[in-house]
Order: C-alpha cells, then structure tokens, then sequence
C-alpha cells in the first residue's frame, strides 16, 4: 500500500481517511490553504502523520514562493505558522514543520529534501518503537495469544508507514502472539471502528470492534490482557495525551491490574513540559458529537463538550515507549 502521506511531483499527496473503510481514495493537495483544511476536517491525522504533513507543507511553500528574498522568505515563514497552529495537541506538527524550517536558507530543494527524510525516518522509528512495546508485553503477560485492546487509529494511516501502538500488534502478529485484538470504535469520529478496523482486516488480524463504553466490561469479563495505544503528546514526565477516552482506559485497566502501555516516537515528546498539566486540549465542532453521518442524533441545539484528547497521568500507565526504549513508567514497575 502506498505511504499514508507523500511527496509526488509538486504536490502533496494522501489517502484520504475521511472516506475509508468505504472507498479508498488518495488526494492531491496543492497548497499550504488544502492541506492545512486536509488536516482540520482529519482527511490526513495521527500525530506522526501530522509530523509529515507539517514538513511537507514547509516544502509547498518554499516552491511556491521561492527562497530569494527577504519577502519571500517572510511568506514562506507566515505560511509555516499558519500549519503549525492547524490542530493544536499533537507537537509532531510543530517538529515537522521547524525540521523543514531549519533547512529554509538552503532553498528550496533542501527543505523538500529534509521534508522527505521526516517522512523516511517515520517507519524506521515506529517500528523500533513498536518492537521495544512489543517486547515489554511479551515479558508482562501471560505466556499465549494475547487478547490487546486497543484505542483510536495508531497504524500505518496515523503515520507515513508502518504504526505505533498497532505496529507493536503487527510485531505481536507476526511473533504468533496475537489472540484477538480488542478495537474500541473511538467516538466521535469512529477512528477505531473506520481505520483501525480496516487496517486490521487487511491484514488479516483477528478483531472486534467495540463501543467505547464496554471496554470497562470487557477488561472486567477478564477479555482483555493489555492495552496498547499511542500518544499525540508525551510531557517529560511522561504524563500523556491521546484520543479522547484514552484516560478512562487507563483507570479501568489500573482498576483490573491490567498492563497499559503507551507507544510514540521521540518526536511526540514535549520535553518543555514538565507534565501534562500545560498541553493543549483541542475541543473540536459540536455537530461532530450531535450528528452521525449528517444525521442528528441530540435534539437541536444542545450544548455540547467535545475533546479530541485528554490527558493521562504517567501514574496510570504501565510504560511510555519509544524507538530508544522505556521513556517512562508508572505502575507496577
Ligand atoms: O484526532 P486524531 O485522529 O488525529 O487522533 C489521533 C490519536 O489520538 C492517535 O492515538 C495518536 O495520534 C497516535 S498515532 C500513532
């Protein structure tokens, strides 16, 4: 399958996940205006996707405007601010687009050139990442096909190739050690069900998709052995953000003793952050959460409270991973 996000030519080009799992289709994003509305309606997402977009973007508009003159360079700077700020929590954004930045007086063919390294480093990292979390589980639970639960989309469609907390299920796979994968449907936007799903059926892992609420039942039923996710934003002691509902995961895996694990890339880490305190939470749309493909689903009008992401205190977390290993424990360690 083709990377999540590429180059090709003089554009930038992704699938687009708004359309998935019913049709696969790719887009064509021409200017910095497309791909940053690409990155707010979560046509490309993921915060190692979100890394690629941001250099990529820098290198759109270093053509666009070209790298000669002062003026020039103040566009290309304004327009990288601008992408920057296109969604708030993920800090893999920012670090994809000041990694392209920092090439901007070498031209233009060197910001497309140091864009184009974010994007080969990505598999690389994630799938270090994922083979240290894959190796943690193994030594922590049981010793047999392991049922994982999951939460929100982590694979290769939330980063340029390979995945994170669903690359370590790939490595799990592979290794022999998957039973069943456990897939919260991840609401409002369903990234779970829509994404993860589909990545998994492609692959032909075993899953079930779940609604978010019963996955306190389920670890109750004794269904689930460990929880693996990913990370939008790692504070430097390890307090994390992730999709919403990640942080109620986390108390009802404490509450079963159940390993919970979080796996992201260094350049997830927000290391001027002492903890989870000072990251930003972006609230998204209401119709997100009083809609359902159009249709409405709360009586009009009502007053709604919709986080993309909330914060998990590193004391509920089994271990923060990332491509150099344990980044971060919590309990049980
Ligand atoms: O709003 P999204 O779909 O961009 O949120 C994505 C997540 O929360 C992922 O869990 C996170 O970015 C890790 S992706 C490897």
């Amino acid at each position: 399958m083709a990377r999540t996000i590429d180059w090709d030519g003089d554009a930038v080009v992704i699938i687009d996940q708004t359309a998935l799992p019913e049709t696969f289709r790719t887009l064509r994003l021409e200017t910095v205006d497309e791909l940053i509305e690409a990155i707010r309606r979560l046509a490309v997402r993921g915060a190692p996707a979100l890394g690629a977009a941001g250099a990529l973007g820098v290198a759109l508009s270093a053509r666009r405007h070209g790298t000669d003159s002062e003026s020039a360079l103040a566009a290309v700077r304004a327009e990288a601010e601008r992408l920057a700020h296109a969604r708030p929590t993920a800090v893999n954004l920012r670090y994809g687009v000041e990694r392209a930045l920092a090439a901007l007086p070498q031209g233009a063919d060197a910001v497309l050139t140091d864009a184009l390294a974010v994007l080969d480093e990505d598999e690389r990292v994630n799938r270090a990442a994922s083979r240290h979390a894959a190796e943690l589980l193994l030594r922590r639970c049981p010793p047999r096909p392991l049922r994982v639960l999951t939460h929100c989309n982590t694979g290769r469609l939330a980063t340029v190739a390979w995945g994170t907390a669903l690359g370590t299920v790939r490595h799990l796979h592979a290794d022999g050690r998957i039973d069943q994968v456990l897939v919260d449907e991840t609401r409002p936007l369903l990234q779970g069900s829509r994404l993860t799903a589909w990545e998994l059926a492609d692959e032909g892992i075993p899953h079930r998709v779940l609604p978010d609420g019963a996955a306190a039942a389920a670890m109750a039923r004794g269904m689930v052995d460990c929880v693996v996710v990913g990370a939008d934003r790692v504070a430097a002691n390890g307090d994390t953000a992730n999709k919403i509902g990640t942080y109620g995961l986390a108390v009802a895996a404490a509450h079963h003793d159940i390993p919970f694990v979080v796996v992201a890339t260094e350049s997830t880490l927000d290391r001027s952050l002492p903890d989870g305190g000072g990251i930003v939470i972006e609230e998204r749309a209401a119709e997100e959460v009083t809609q359902l493909a159009g249709v409405p689903v709360a009586p009009e009008g009502s007053a709604v409270f919709n986080p993309a992401f909330d914060v998990t205190p590193v004391a509920l977390l089994t271990a923060v991973v990332t491509e150099n290993g344990v980044f971060a424990t919590g309990r049980g360690t």
